[in-house]
């Protein structure tokens, strides 16, 4: 089967990275959307333009499926695209049910962070509404870390500096659960985990979206023999020697990151 992962940048590689494991036989295409990154500053008008864009690509590359490993193009984009498509197109929504659900101490709250877009977006608040019975989620935009992540700068005390001021109103010891409403965050797990302290706990909505690629799948897709791995492109084209060498940092940030839960 072929796969189509799309991001507007790096962030969805946590996505690809969860989706290999399910399925290691599987060809994916991995699409970053370099030219237009970072979405959550654009326009929801922009927005739609480059995900039809890349959907089209995608389609044209003879995927059984496309995972849109982006919040933010999700929250803009995902419902005026559902049924225009001939293959099936699985969206990203932050996790705050899941969350909820994890959450252990009752004192505690969850803190969502995302891009704006996704942070004023309907979709967002209409979710909360559905899952936050007894009022302790609170949501704040953070699209710098985008910025830091798209230049693979993981480890400037800029990082800290940046979320402390951002975040000075916010009393950090309430929270038991970050949602990471954004793919390009889970970069930022260490810095999180410094400004809210060592027992916070961090939901991203990874597994969950690749649990719904794997029910819209159909069968056709398991019987096709493709060759397994990646093919990664830069805003439709393939990407070259150094980039590929780049990707390769952001996969090893990951590693470290993915031991954090
Ligand atoms: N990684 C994307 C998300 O999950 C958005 C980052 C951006 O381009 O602003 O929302």
């Amino acid at each position: 089967m072929k796969i189509g992962i799309y991001d507007s940048g790096i962030g969805g590689l946590s996505v690809l990275h969860h989706a290999q494991k399910v399925l290691p036989n599987a060809e994916f295409l991995y699409y970053a959307d370099e030219k237009h990154v970072p979405y959550g500053e654009k326009t929801r008008e922009e927005i739609k333009g480059y995900v039809e864009e890349t959907l089209n690509f995608l389609i044209d590359q003879g995927v059984d499926a496309i995972v849109i490993a982006c919040n933010t193009a999700t929250s803009v984009a995902k419902k005026e695209f559902r049924n225009t498509f001939p293959v099936p197109i699985v969206g990203m929504e932050p996790a705050v049910k899941k969350a909820v659900r994890m959450q252990e101490d009752e004192n505690k709250r969850i803190f969502v962070t995302a891009t704006p877009i996704t942070i004023y977006g309907e979709k967002l608040d209409h979710l909360i509404a559905q899952v936050d019975a007894h009022h302790k989620v609170d949501k704040f935009p953070l699209p710098m870390l985008v910025r830091f992540a798209e230049r693979c700068n993981f480890d400037s005390p800029e990082i800290d500096e940046y979320l402390r001021t951002e975040l000075k109103d916010f009393d950090l010891t309430q929270y038991e659960y970050v949602v990471l409403g954004c793919t390009h965050f889970n970069y930022f797990k260490e810095h999180f985990k410094t400004v809210f302290g060592e027992d916070i706990h961090f939901a991203d909505g990874n597994e969950g979206t690749i649990r719904q690629l794997m029910r819209v799948l159909p069968q056709e897709a398991y019987e096709r023999q493709d060759s397994p791995g990646v093919t990664y492109f830069y805003s439709g084209r393939p990407i070259n020697e150094y980039e590929e060498n780049q990707i390769q940092r952001y996969l090893e940030q990951l590693n470290k990151m993915y031991e954090i839960y």
